[in-house]
């Protein structure tokens, strides 16, 4: 029986440069072998460092120094530090959208910050809700320790923030003197349409943490992320890792499998992402459309699918593990866990033959588990 596995959020194995990265091994090792023998320390490999500030500078359009970097163990590390690095005690709250990255999520529950969520719209967080909830903590001398936004084809929901609202985003932090911490790590995986800029471009303000991967554009087994900050902030979160850095042996290998254009292989990788996406689009534009609706972002991994209200989710896990076909349930992103009826499809490493083939199990799966044949009641993918 064929597996269906629109379940995780990874690269396209298909697009995966094995030659070229297996040529550039071979030269890093060559290189760079004295330096494996060194622990690599809290910045890590210099000219990674260099590659990805110039990575940030070129697309952001916005001079970004290669001191101002720490290579990380993935994204995921540069996360869970700065929560780590701008806690300060028991019950302090950092601020979300409503769903959010489930890894994000552990981490920060993990090391005990409270989450407080604030509602998306087709545009991402919703301001006027940002606005209130602030207003509310304010009053109750609790307000968040940072805020954590995906404002670029947004996981799970691939929404993308418009300009506007990312300046408003920024005022607001600003007046509440509020770290904004940037976890762009689709900002690479970008099919249609302009490019937005990211906050920490539109705004040189000190308290702004911005957050890259190569987990997205390359691949995620090879662990790689970085972190970048202003000063004093930068060396401050930098300060609280204790890991003696990150995998230098990657690092070396990476960097110089990008020393030629860091956006070649994206320029491949890309095109073909967005043929999946189109395809699951195709798909449930052919079996759903009548009871669901779905985001179509403009880049990143997923989509975003709301089901009929009387969808019963756990009948659906249930129907689908059968079936063998595997999505993440909406409850997964949900800072409480509310298990209301959407789901999100990772499209990015489907064979094109098991998406076209899968969507119409999938879709048949949730009109067995739905608990009557009403009509639906809404027609956009939130409120
Ligand atoms: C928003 C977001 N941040 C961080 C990560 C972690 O990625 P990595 O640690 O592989 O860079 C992910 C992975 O899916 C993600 O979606």
């Amino acid at each position: 029986m064929p597996v269906y596995d629109f379940a995780v959020g990874q690269t396209n194995p298909e697009t995966f440069p094995v030659e070229a990265f297996k040529q550039a091994a071979l030269r890093a090792i060559e290189a760079e072998h004295d330096a494996y023998n060194k622990y690599p320390g809290n910045l890590g490999h210099e000219g990674l460092r260099a590659l990805m500030a110039e990575r940030e500078s070129q697309r952001e359009g916005v001079e970004v120094s290669k001191d101002l970097i720490a290579i990380t163990n993935g994204s995921m590390q540069a996360v869970t530090l700065v929560g780590q690095a701008l806690m300060q005690g028991k019950d302090d709250i950092v601020i979300t959208e409503e769903y959010t990255y489930s890894g994000t999520i552990g981490a920060y529950k993990g090391i005990g910050l409270k989450m407080v969520g604030i509602p998306l719209d087709d545009d991402g967080m919703r301001m006027d809700a940002l606005k209130e909830t602030l207003a509310q903590l304010s009053d109750q001398g609790t307000l968040p320790r940072f805020i954590y936004p995906l404002t670029t084809y947004q996981n799970p929901t691939g929404t993308m923030m418009p300009r506007s609202r990312k300046e408003a985003l920024i005022r607001i932090a600003a007046d509440y003197d509020i770290p904004l911490v940037e976890d762009n790590c689709y900002g690479d995986v970008h099919f249609t349409g302009e490019k937005v800029p990211s906050m920490f471009a539109m705004d040189d303000g000190l308290k702004h943490i911005y957050i890259g991967s190569l987990s997205k554009i390359l691949a995620p087994g090879v662990r790689l992320g970085y972190l970048h900050a202003r000063e004093p902030l930068f060396s401050d979160i930098v300060s609280k890792r204790f890991d003696a850095g990150s995998n230098y042996f990657a690092a070396s290998v990476v960097a110089e499998f990008y020393k030629d254009g860091i956006w070649d292989h994206c320029e491949i990788a890309n095109p073909v992402l967005k043929n999946k996406l189109d395809l699951v689009d195709a798909g449930l534009q052919k079996q759903l459309a009548d009871i669901c609706v779905w985001s179509k972002p403009a880049g990143g991994l997923f989509m975003w699918v709301r089901l009929p209200e009387d969808v019963d989710m756990d009948k659906l896990m249930a129907v689908s593990r059968e079936r063998k076909v595997f999505f993440a349930p909406g409850a997964a992103f949900h800072i409480d866990r509310k298990n209301d009826p959407y789901i999100r499809l990772a499209f990015g490493h489907v064979p094109d033959d098991l998406i076209v083939e899968g969507i119409p199990v999938l879709a048949q799966c949730v009109r067995e588990s739905r608990t009557s044949n009403e009509a639906v009641k809404f027609t956009s993918l939130f409120g």
